[in-house]
């Protein structure tokens, strides 16, 4: 069986289950980047405030000919506009820069401790006034999501942090099952540099894929959505290539073992 293209939130709407991840991209190359993945059948372009292209990304939107609806797009608030005036405003920001009325999915980019909360409440109202579709957070881990529940009066539809074979989190992932959390990756294919892993490579062989579709593969097979980031028009195609089969069991097993909390950005528990 291939795995699901979509998945579908806490509040119904569907999400695709793999997406472009935008960051460190910029101007011209970042618009290209994403009119290609559009091109290419990508449905979910992953961007942030923090990431200063959001306007590119807008321009990508606008040029793709694709139908806004058929789009989903989502950005997040940096990291100095916490607090609950000041999120608001930030919101309104970036759906300037991206020259739309509503986003899909408005997530918190980092749990900064002074504002979180009032930001939550920021993007409660967002969410009430249909400026976006769902809301959700990123980094946070089962003690800031508990944090999260003592106030808010909506659960998160995403909780967005950084996963792979090598920093696999079974237990955060089954308390954001349980909560009706939908799990999304970053860092996915570990910029790479877990490619030389000797492990991965009789499991590409097996399957005729590439070390990047294995690995995005077994975030797939897990249900977790997952936003691998290129802007190479061949890589892209690679990457969606990882829902055109599903590893076995067996393979998905060997690969939980891998972890060794591999990370590359911060963790959550910088931030209690
Ligand atoms: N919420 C957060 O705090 C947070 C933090 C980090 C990232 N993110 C999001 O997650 C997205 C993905 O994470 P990431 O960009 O850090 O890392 P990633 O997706 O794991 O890796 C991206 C890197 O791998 C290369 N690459 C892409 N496809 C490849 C392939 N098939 N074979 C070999 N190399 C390949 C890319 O280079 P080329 O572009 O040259 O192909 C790029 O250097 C980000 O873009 C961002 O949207 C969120």
């Amino acid at each position: 069986m291939l795995p699901p293209r979509f998945v579908t939130l806490n509040n119904d709407i569907k999400m695709p289950i793999l997406g472009l991840g935008a960051w460190d991209m910029y101007g011209q190359e970042a618009e290209q980047a994403v009119v290609d993945a559009l091109d290419v059948g990508y449905r979910l372009i992953d961007t942030a405030a923090m990431y200063d292209n959001e306007q590119d990304v807008g321009r990508a939107l606008q040029r793709s000919g694709v139908l806004r609806s058929e789009v989903f797009v989502t950005t997040k608030l940096n990291n100095n506009a916490h607090g609950y005036d000041e999120a608001l405003k930030a919101f309104d920001e970036s759906l300037g820069k991206l020259g739309l009325e509503q986003v899909d999915l408005y997530l918190i980019h980092w749990p900064i401790r002074e504002g979180r909360k009032a930001s939550w409440r920021a993007l409660e109202q967002i969410y009430a006034e249909g400026r976006a579709r769902a809301i959700g957070v990123a980094n946070y881990d089962r003690i800031l999501l508990e944090e999260l529940f003592d106030t808010a009066g909506i659960v998160p539809a995403v909780n967005q942090i950084e996963c792979s074979p090598w920093l696999f989190q079974p237990e955060l992932m089954e308390y954001c099952r349980a909560n009706h959390i939908q799990m999304q990756s970053y860092c996915p294919i570990t910029r790479g540099i877990k490619f030389n892993d000797p492990r991965l490579h009789p499991i590409c062989e097996r399957y005729g894929k590439t070390p990047a579709q294995v690995v995005l593969n077994w975030h797939v097979c897990h249900g977790i959505s997952t936003i691998p980031k290129s802007v190479r028009r061949e890589r892209l195609q690679e990457n969606l290539g990882a829902l055109s089969f599903s590893l076995s069991e067996y393979d998905m097993n060997e690969m939980d073992s891998w972890d060794e909390g591999f990370r590359i950005c911060e963790p959550p528990s910088d931030f209690y």
